[in-house]
């Protein structure tokens, strides 16, 4: 089982004290920190845009993935970048020419990821495997944070492990979506070896014990 990685989503955090909770999730053990662009269009909901992700990177030391649930993605790419995205995610419904996406991605610098939202097939990335370095597992619809995590995606997640494993590629695999310390233990057992949490960090009291949670060794 690979060593996880945990991703604090911004979403969650007290927006009108964003710097003080980067710096509070990164003092608590956050890998990486997960940062949701929504459009209102591709999602039903509308967060923020390359200005507050600029923002964050002014503060954060972690590398900032940028998961971008907006239609179309391709014209913005390049503002995320400069903004200071180190890993740029899409999703294959709003990126129908998803291998030029990706390589646009990488040729600005970034590292490049596909999420699939709970319907979508694992052979949505099946033929771009050369072309990434993370799939995103949705476990919720995309849109809303604090949704119940969807025990019916467990198989998949095994299923996309087997699919990197065979690939023999250095491809992570991301769990987003109603992630406890619970459900991110079966995420790990399933594969995952990067943990998306909004509520499970934030809505604690103490972070580092919440992100410690997430990060629980294993037991057979
Ligand atoms: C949902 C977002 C998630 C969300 C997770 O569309 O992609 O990253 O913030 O929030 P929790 O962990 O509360 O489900
Ligand atoms: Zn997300």
């Amino acid at each position: 089982v690979p060593d996880v990685r945990v991703a604090p989503s911004l979403l969650a955090a007290d927006f009108a004290r964003l710097a003080e909770e980067v710096r509070a999730v990164e003092a608590a053990g956050a890998d990486w920190l997960h940062l949701d662009v929504m459009d209102g269009h591709f999602v039903p909901n509308i967060t923020f845009g390359p200005q507050l992700v600029g923002a964050v990177k002014r503060v954060a030391t972690r590398p900032l993935d940028v998961h971008l649930m907006i239609a179309p993605a391709d014209p913005y790419l390049a503002a995320f970048a400069e903004a200071g995205a180190d890993l740029i995610t899409v999703h294959p419904e709003a990126s129908p020419h998803l291998h030029r996406t990706l390589q646009a991605i990488r040729a600005l610098g970034c590292r490049a990821g596909v999420a699939l939202n709970p319907a979508t097939p694992i052979s949505a990335v099946k033929w771009v495997l050369d072309s990434i370095d993370l799939i995103l597992a949705m476990t919720v619809n995309p849109g809303f944070g604090g949704q119940a995590f969807l025990e019916a995606q467990l198989p998949k997640i095994a299923a996309l492990r087997r699919l990197i494993e065979s690939s023999g590629r250095a491809i992570a695999l991301e769990v987003d979506g109603g992630v406890t310390a619970e459900t991110g233990r079966r995420a790990r057992e399933a594969g995952a070896d990067v943990l998306v949490a909004g509520t499970a960090v934030f809505g604690a009291s103490d972070y580092a014990a919440a992100i410690a949670a997430l990060k629980a060794p294993l037991t057979v």
